[in-house]
């Protein structure tokens, strides 16, 4: 059973794909809801009802368990779970990483996955904690990259195996492992190691890492963040490129009386109002709900529609072109998630290339905007421009005599030749009134025209009120003040 991947549409680095294993399809960007076999609140029968294609268990579980073992031999996982979408299971590595050690073997736990019927199974590899230094890094990914080869040697090249990248930290050896992975050959790659980083909020590190990750691995490669899946950070994690998410956050949350919504969760207790459009806020009061007998379980279902109508809101933003919009909404419910926006956005060289090239729209929301792919590329295209030898850039749209070429300017862009006002993405921009980021951002485009053209000479017109800002970015160049002249 291969496991196979195709990509329909792109934003950022964002895709919406076909995961195919086998005779079972799921479409991605997609959340694995974690099933605990023991206590499930909410039951993997319930959760393909409310749309849920493929789920995520872990095989320890059920190999150490006196209750499923046999029968997830005999009988198969679909049976035993009630389910017959795609059922990844996992090594017992998540418990290796909390707990330091298992009862397993690599070729055992692949062998009992195969044997239970996964549809994707994981080796036992070794999430390596981020307080580990370089070299434990780099013991335990070496150990990894071991694992890995032993299991697709032993299950053949064609089989449903994923193969999971680690390194710490450290993105050079991040990038190392998913390029080893990727010459292995699977299309199914997992990022691991990474809810320590999430559970302390460090998202500037997480995009470093899984950046590098996936400068390692194949665009054609399924990319899986392990263990991430609270609702605030799936848009970073989409743009980044990752398409397949799991989660236990709906169930843990609810365990401990909170209440998931896109921008963080609140305790049960705080909650006078249910602002949710699901079917348990809209049949239940705040009290009901902190009094019910039922509170973890209808907590539990809350906090899963949360989860997935965000990852329904992610695939049409992506179909859209409109995600850039979503991120800058979304990472905005918390500083370190704006830490890692703001990280993600340094990598905006890697995203330009792989950003569709025409979108829709392009809103201008926060300094954040100027630093989107869609600006750098205009950019990158202002240095074709042709203009004669006295160029003007006006910004108030007034025209002076004496000039070869007149460039018009909109921020962030900068200037463009009076034929590209109705195109993307000129045309179909929305800014608000301007401010100094944008226009800082506006004269980079300016520097372009005038780096790319030594031979000729350049003027810009700028208002009044713009005219300070304009010659301090702009020291060798020409302003003119639009009023006085
Ligand atoms: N669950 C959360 N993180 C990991 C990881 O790094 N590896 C595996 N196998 N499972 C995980
Ligand atoms: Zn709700």
């Amino acid at each position: 059973m291969a496991i196979s991947f195709e990509v329909l549409h792109k934003d950022i680095a964002a895709r919406i794909g076909r995961l195919r294993v086998g005779e079972r399809t799921v479409r991605t960007p997609a959340l694995l809801p974690v099933v605990n076999p023991h206590l499930p609140l909410i039951t993997p029968r319930e959760m393909q009802e409310m749309g849920v294609e493929a789920i995520i268990t872990n095989a320890y579980i059920f190999s150490k368990s006196a209750d499923y073992r046999e029968r997830a031999l005999q009988e198969g996982l679909h049976s035993v779970l009630d389910f017959d979408g795609v059922i990844m299971t996992d090594s017992g590595s998540f418990q290796l990483m909390v707990y330091g050690e298992v009862e397993i073997s690599n070729l055992q736990t692949i062998g009992f996955q195969k044997d239970i019927g996964s549809d994707i199974i994981v080796p036992l590899d070794i999430p390596t904690t981020p307080d580990a230094d370089q070299e434990r890094a780099e013991q335990e990914l070496a150990v990894t990259l071991g694992r890995i080869r032993e299991g697709h040697t032993f299950l053949g090249p064609d089989a449903n195996l994923a193969g999971p990248v680690q390194g710490g930290v450290y993105p050079a050896l991040r990038e190392y492992a998913a390029r080893t992975v990727q010459d292995i050959g699977f299309s199914f790659c997992p990022v691991g190691a990474v809810v320590p980083l999430m559970e302390t909020y460090r998202y500037s590190d997480l995009v470093r890492v899984v950046m590098a990750a996936k400068r390692g691995l194949s665009p054609s490669t399924c990319v899986h963040l392990f263990g991430a899946g609270h609702p605030a950070m799936l848009a970073l994690g989409a743009a980044m490129g990752c398409d397949i998410f799991d989660s236990a956050a709906y169930a843990l949350f609810a365990k401990d009386g909170r209440y998931l919504t896109t921008h963080g969760s609140l305790k049960v207790e705080e909650l006078s109002e249910l602002p949710c459009p699901c079917s348990v806020c809209r049949s239940h009061t705040a009290e009901e709900l902190k009094r019910s007998p039922e509170r973890e379980r209808l907590l539990a279902l809350h906090n899963l529609y949360v989860t997935l109508a965000e990852i329904a809101r992610i695939r049409q933003a992506i179909t859209d072109g409109t995600l850039w919009e979503l991120l800058d909404i979304r990472c905005r419910t918390h500083p370190r998630l704006l830490d890692g926006y703001r990280e993600f956005l340094r990598h905006a060289v890697d995203l330009e290339r792989v950003d569709g090239v025409s979108k829709r729209r392009f809103f201008y929301q926060s300094a954040e905007s100027c630093g989107r792919t869609e600006v750098l590329r205009y950019q990158n295209m202002i240095g074709r421009f042709s203009v004669g030898e006295r160029v003007l850039v006006t910004m108030t749209g007034k025209v002076l005599e004496g000039y070869d070429s007149v460039l018009l300017y909109k921020p962030p862009f900068g200037p463009y030749p009076v034929g590209l006002s109705e195109t993307f993405p000129i045309g179909q921009s929305e800014v608000p009134e301007w401010d100094a980021d944008m226009m800082q951002a506006g004269c980079r485009g300016i520097r372009r025209l005038a780096d790319a053209n030594p031979e000729s000479r350049l003027s810009v017109l700028a208002p009044r009120r713009w005219v300070e800002l304009v010659r301090a970015e702009l020291a060798d160049i020409e302003v003119l003040d639009a009023d006085t002249v």
